[in-house]
């Protein structure tokens, strides 16, 4: 699994966690209990910090990458879903960042909100608490509050999935 250092950047990945042998893992990216990193995903930490709180999955093709200014910092019980771009921003806890969506340089998702699939949120962007953003530029739907707690049932998967990986991922070419 490509795993790399650069100069002092060194990834911290917790013994609990999971990346699959296919994920890019590079300098300054912490990886916390039960978090996990699937085939294609790249997590680039040379220009500053990546952080992966706890259960969070980050889930194939994603792309999470930091700037100078803005480490990327992801919380715990997060579904990071397919083909998603992070660019130096911070995901509270228990958020969905749905497939296909891109979150940009200095952003803030907080705790519970939702980044809908194939959306785009530039800049310095927010979604408060518990609210949900969608669409090309995201916007947050008015009216609406998600429910609390959910994507429990997806993060406990994906959880599972770090055990049946390393019990029974076989490479066979
Ligand atoms: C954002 C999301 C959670 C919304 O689901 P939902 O609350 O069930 O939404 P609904 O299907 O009831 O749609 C509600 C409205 O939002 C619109 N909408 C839903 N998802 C949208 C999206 N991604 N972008 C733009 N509009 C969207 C619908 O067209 C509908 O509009 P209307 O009220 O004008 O008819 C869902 O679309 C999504 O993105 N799921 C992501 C799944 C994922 O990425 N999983 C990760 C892998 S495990």
């Amino acid at each position: 699994m490509p795993i790399y250092a650069l100069g002092d950047r060194e990834p911290i990945i917790h013994p609990d966690s999971y990346v699959h042998p296919d994920a890019t893992v590079i300098g300054d990216v912490t990886l916390h209990a039960h978090a996990s990193v699937w085939p294609q995903a790249v997590l680039r930490g040379d220009y500053g910090g990546i952080q992966v709180g706890a259960r969070t999955s980050v889930q194939d093709g994603t792309v999470v990458h930091c700037t100078e200014f803005h480490p990327t910092l992801i919380g715990a019980n997060c579904v990071i879903g397919h083909n998603v771009h992070i660019e130096g921003a911070t995901v509270g806890d228990g958020c969905l960042i749905a497939s296909g969506s891109v979150l940009l340089n200095g952003s803030v998702v907080e705790e519970g909100a939702i980044l809908g699939a194939g959306a785009v949120m530039s800049f310095n962007g927010h979604i408060p608490t518990r609210r949900m953003a969608l669409g090309v530029p995201a916007r947050i739907r008015e009216g609406y509050e998600v429910p609390p707690d959910s994507w429990a049932e997806i993060v406990d998967k994906y959880v599972e999935n770090i055990k049946a990986y390393k019990a029974g991922l076989r490479r066979l070419d």
